[in-house]
């Protein structure tokens, strides 16, 4: 494992990640990635340390990647799923939470529907004096960090198996298509993204993207000082259609575009995002048939791509609507199953750097 030192005690946000924190992350992902190719692929890091996993959101590989993932680290596992627990009788989120924490629990690997609740369970676990970590396993609209980080390990993995870092992605063109506005993946890849001096460009309709995004996502990063001279983040013009490549500055990181083409001409990675159909509370889209033919990824429009351009996508997919179903099972441009394995990795990593030193 590579010697580290490393502060953060529960992972809510990329927000503020830094550097060192995205490449100790990737680092020791990659040694546990050597660790999942022996026969034995089990470590005794996090033994006699349990991992909760409060699922109050469905859910198939974050959940399942994650109870690998300290199962490997030798770590006790308990396993929640509200449609089956005393939440049915009327125990509120923090009580359960607290129900756990009276079991022994380390660490809380919290999922809810609403953004805002692993940062209340650590709050109380601040609060309460207790030395339990909490981990971010997708909130909302808000955040879904560790998605981000193994997308990330992915794509640097691809460029340099044996050393993946954040500076492999810098001057890298990488495109965000679809359901922005409900996508809590786009949010934490953004931060992460743009950490790594990568150009990123946001491709959605305007009703699944938004101005307010931008506003949003400027305002932020204005807060962490990221608008200083030399390390802007811009707007094309200011939400543009087709911007010519001779309109950007050097300075510009992030781009937004109410059509697919502009973002995937000479794309390195094209990121797509499921329809949130269960985040969409109004008619946001004419019909799925025509949504896929403006921005679902074929074939056809990767010609306007890199030619090694990699498509990802963080599950699960409708078939045929963000992406063709023949282009989703081709290994030549398909990371999705990459990235699924590249998650337990990740998340050993995630557990190993908040786990350790705990007992
Ligand atoms: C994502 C999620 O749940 O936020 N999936 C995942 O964790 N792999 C994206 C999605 O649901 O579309």
């Amino acid at each position: 494992m590579p010697t580290t030192t490393w502060n953060r005690h529960h992972i809510l946000s990329l927000a503020d990640f830094t550097t060192a924190e995205y490449d100790t992350v990737l680092q020791t992902a990659a040694s546990f990635q050597e660790v999942l190719s022996r026969r034995t692929k089990k470590v005794p890091t996090l033994q006699g340390q349990v991992v909760a996993n409060l699922f109050f959101e469905s859910s198939t590989r974050t959940r399942s990647s994650f109870e690998l993932a300290a199962k490997r680290l030798s770590a006790d596992t308990l396993n929640f799923a509200a449609a089956t627990s005393s939440m049915t009788k009327g125990e509120t989120i923090l009580d359960t939470a607290k129900t756990y924490l009276a079991m022994g629990t380390d660490i809380m690997v919290v999922r809810h529907r609403e953004a805002g609740v692993p940062n209340a369970i650590a709050a109380e676990m601040d609060r309460l004096g207790v030395k339990v970590s909490v981990l971010n396993a997708g909130d909302g609209q808000h955040e879904h960090p560790s998605q981000a980080l193994l997308d990330l390990f992915t794509i640097c993995t691809l460029i340099d198996p044996d050393h993946p870092r954040l500076e492999l992605l810098k001057g890298k063109k990488i495109a965000i298509v679809g359901d922005i506005l409900h996508s809590r993946v786009a949010r934490s890849n953004i931060w992460s993204l743009i950490a790594s001096g990568a150009e990123v460009h946001l491709a959605a309709p305007p009703t699944l993207l938004p101005k307010l995004f931008a506003e949003y996502i400027l305002e932020e990063a204005g807060d962490r000082g990221q608008g200083a001279e030399g390390d802007k983040l811009l707007l094309a013009s200011p939400i543009s259609h087709f911007p010519s490549p001779s309109s950007h500055s050097p300075n510009q990181k992030l781009f937004l575009h109410w059509q697919l083409e502009p973002a995937l001409q000479n794309a390195d990675f094209v990121m797509t995002l499921r329809l949130q159909k269960e985040r969409m509370t109004a008619h946001l889209l004419p019909s799925l048939r025509e949504y896929h033919q403006l921005f679902g990824i074929t074939r056809a429009k990767l010609q306007l791509c890199k030619p090694n351009v990699k498509v990802l996508h963080p599950g699960p997919v409708n078939r045929g609507v963000e992406i063709s179903s023949d282009l989703m099972d081709d290994p030549e441009f398909s990371l999705i199953q990459s990235q699924v394995t590249s998650g337990v990795a990740v998340r050993m990593a995630l557990l190993y750097l908040i786990g350790s030193g705990k007992v």
